[in-house]
């Protein structure tokens, strides 16, 4: 996507030296646009983990680079040690996002028998390519199947603008390119398909707030930031036509863990008859799970994040501040699972299903039990 006319992705090797990978630092976002070098395997478990990247989709592409700068640091003579123990490293960063295991595992597999870690590490730098540019094309056909869905809203609506409320940032800058959730919006911006987005601000960290405003701003799309609890009261109110977020991991029987308050939104949209649409690449789906709410691993991060904002002060500098006793006994998950019996239906890449296994492996027969 562009930004300031110019084209972004949200990880590349640097052109001069592709041993190096860039990122946008999305922790400094909206307020400074700071691109970052990796390196080395700790700087991409860094950035994963502390969040200079985040979303399914680019924890994904980052992991698949971060095992490519494993081969670069591996010892010729004898490479596996070293590139096992950076992919168990990758791993354990943040364990809800199933993109970052599937990532890493494709990696290995496609790995096993080069000879020479010369031989290692040009397979590797090209699958990392291919895995960012697939993640890509995956959010740009999104877009096309949930471009269908809005436009036939807007349709019934007369031509009126589509209501979609988003929560967290399942926008391009959680993937590659395009974003999952916002591939539609984007796609039926540019198609004259009238839209507005309620922006939830999503606490603790403010990804619908400090990213997904920023994101929509770029593209010129109408929008409003609200508060996370508003998105109730607005479905009363009849003022949201549909629910679309993205996932952090699916599992085949189309439980969806995505962004804590997710499934709040769920049970309101439930309550007020308004469809949720959950969007995602083939990649966030977890083959081997089905119930999500006892199997998709739920990650619990620092306090701090709750008991600090982070933000630009009159002034001009970032800063943080902290917003309750200092010692605030804290209890910060980053996802919930929101049932499937919740959601209206999937828009994956390869179309869109009810969010039921037998529905799901309609679209995915290569999945189903042998
Ligand atoms: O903690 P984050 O910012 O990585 O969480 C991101 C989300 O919850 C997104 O909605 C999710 O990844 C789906 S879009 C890739």
């Amino acid at each position: 996507m562009k930004v300031n006319g110019v084209d972004y992705r949200t990880i590349w090797p640097d052109s001069a030296d592709p041993r190096v990978i860039r990122i946008i630092d999305q922790r400094r976002l909206p307020h400074r646009l700071v691109e970052v070098e990796l390196r080395t395997v700790a700087d991409f478990a860094r950035a994963i983990g502390e969040m200079y990247v985040r979303g399914a989709g680019l924890i994904g592409a980052t992991a698949a680079f971060g095992i490519y700068s494993a081969t670069l640091a591996a010892p010729a003579s004898d490479p596996w040690p070293f590139i096992r123990q950076a992919a168990a490293t990758l791993i354990a960063t943040r364990p809800t996002a199933s993109n970052l295991a599937w990532a890493v595992g494709r990696q290995l597999k496609a790995l096993e028998g080069h000879a020479t870690v010369h031989s290692l590490r040009q397979a590797s730098f090209s699958l990392a390519c291919t895995i960012a540019d697939e993640d890509a094309e995956f959010c740009r056909r999104i877009g096309e199947h949930g471009l269908e869905l809005l436009r036939e809203i807007s349709r019934r609506k007369g031509g009126a603008p589509v209501n979609i409320l988003t929560h967290c940032n399942a926008g391009w800058l959680a993937f590659v390119d395009y974003g999952s959730a916002t591939a539609p919006i984007y796609a039926a911006h540019r198609a004259g398909v009238p839209v507005h987005v309620w922006v939830d601000e999503t606490r603790p960290w403010l990804q619908g707030a400090r990213l997904t405003a920023w994101e929509l701003a770029g593209e010129g799309v109408p929008h409003t930031l609200i508060s996370d609890n508003s998105g109730g009261h607005l479905m009363q109110q009849g003022a949201v036509d549909l629910v679309l977020v993205g996932t952090d991991r699916t599992t085949r029987c189309g439980d969806v863990a995505n962004k804590i308050g997710t499934y709040l939104k769920a049970l309101a949209a439930h309550d007020n008859n308004v469809p949720f649409y959950v969007a995602l690449p083939s990649s966030t789906f977890d083959w081997q799970i089905c119930d999500g709410l006892r199997q998709i691993p739920i990650e619990e991060r620092s306090g701090d994040e709750l008991r600090y904002v982070h933000g630009l002060t009159d002034g001009g500098q970032e800063d943080r501040v902290l917003i309750c006793p200092a010692n605030t006994p804290t209890l910060n998950h980053g996802f919930d699972v929101t049932p499937a019996r919740l959601i209206t239906g999937l828009i994956s890449d390869r179309g869109i299903m009810r969010a039921e296994e037998a529905d799901i492996l309609r679209l995915y027969p290569e999945h189903k039990p042998r």
